[in-house]
């Protein structure tokens, strides 16, 4: 089958032909119509992850994928030939991954895909759908909360952005002049230029009372502490890329923590729910062949993302 995969870690992903996954005990294989890209995808190929992840070479790169399942192996039980799924699909060590024309999953890591929305959309919502969710619930983001999500224009944040304002928050999302108008449309009630000066300057000038939470995606150990200034006493900042000190958070009389994505089948059930209902709008800003892959995770690497970033397979 094609694939693209990386020989080892720090070196180029490459377009390979590689050997068909067989589906073991409790797993399922997927015949992949589309791929969605993430910054982990690269993160991984890089070996950013260290002794944390145990790798199997060559790596099939990527996490998200959506198609129809063509095997399964012993004790599955939730799916048959046939269904189209969604979900994510990377496995370090058995050598990956959704970038490829068949995947393996374990059963609780995918679901049903919607019906009503294209197999390209479905695939670019599990890791960023998920992660939006797992951040409003354990912010307990809901009516009356003001929020500012700083990174809102990329992917987790445009899912972040309507699922907060769908709970009744307030929220203030970053955006450059280009994009305000969109995360309006999906939501948000102010946008602030991450562009124009600082975040947080420009955020305290319109609330000098602050936000309740802050979700982060962007900036560094300096830059989140910078943006914690924004937030009101006993307030929430979370930061996605590991930048929340605890000893700094409790210092400012704020709680805070790393975010660390906890997937599972029911919220890709979830998710499937609101695309079938129209309460979940996915931006697919570039759809690329699958051999395309290496320039869009290039462009990824940009932090310059414009929408999530599909692979049709
Ligand atoms: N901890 C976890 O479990 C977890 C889970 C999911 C994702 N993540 C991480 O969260 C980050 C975001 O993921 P993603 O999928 O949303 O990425 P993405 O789709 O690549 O989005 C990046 C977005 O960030 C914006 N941006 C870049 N610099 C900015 C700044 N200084 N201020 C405000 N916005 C800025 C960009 O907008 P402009 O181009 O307009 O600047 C772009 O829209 C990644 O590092 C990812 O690995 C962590």
């Amino acid at each position: 089958m094609r694939a693209v995969a990386v020989n080892a870690f720090g070196a180029d992903p490459q377009l390979m032909e590689l050997p068909q996954p067989e589906p073991g005990s409790g797993e399922v294989l997927v015949r992949l119509a589309a791929a969605g890209l993430n910054p982990v995808d690269w993160k991984l190929a890089d070996g950013a992850f260290g002794d944390a992840v145990q790798a199997a070479f060559p790596l099939v790169l990527g996490t998200d994928g959506a198609g129809e399942v063509v095997a399964v192996g012993s004790g599955v039980r939730r799916f048959t030939v046939g269904d189209p799924v969604f979900g994510q699909f990377q496995r370090p060590d058995r050598g990956g991954g959704s970038y490829a024309e068949f995947a393996v999953a374990e059963e609780g890591a995918i679901a049903l895909a919607a019906r009503s929305v294209t197999y390209a959309t479905s695939a670019a919502v599990p890791t960023a759908g998920m992660t939006a969710y797992n951040l409003v619930e354990e912010t307990r983001i809901g009516e009356g909360r003001r929020v500012l999500i700083v990174g809102a224009t990329g992917g987790v944040g445009t899912f972040a952005t309507q699922l907060a304002a769908g709970r009744g928050a307030e929220v203030i999302a970053t955006a450059r002049p280009s994009k305000a108008e969109l995360m309006r449309t999906l939501g948000a009630a102010e946008t602030v230029d991450h562009t124009a000066g600082p975040v947080a300057d420009q955020v305290l000038a319109a609330h000098p009372d602050g936000v309740d939470v802050l979700i982060d995606m962007t900036s560094d150990a300096a830059g989140f502490v910078e943006l914690t200034r924004t937030v009101r006493d006993g307030g929430v900042a979370v930061s996605l890329i590991g930048s929340a000190d605890a000893d700094v958070l409790t210092e400012h009389n704020l709680r805070g923590f790393n975010f660390v994505n906890r997937p599972s089948p029911q919220l890709l059930e979830i998710l499937a729910g609101h695309l079938d209902a129209g309460r979940l709008t996915v931006l697919v800003g570039l759809e690329v062949p699958l051999e395309g892959a290496p320039q869009a995770l290039a462009a990824s690497r940009t932090g310059r993302a414009q929408g999530k970033t599909v692979l049709a397979i």
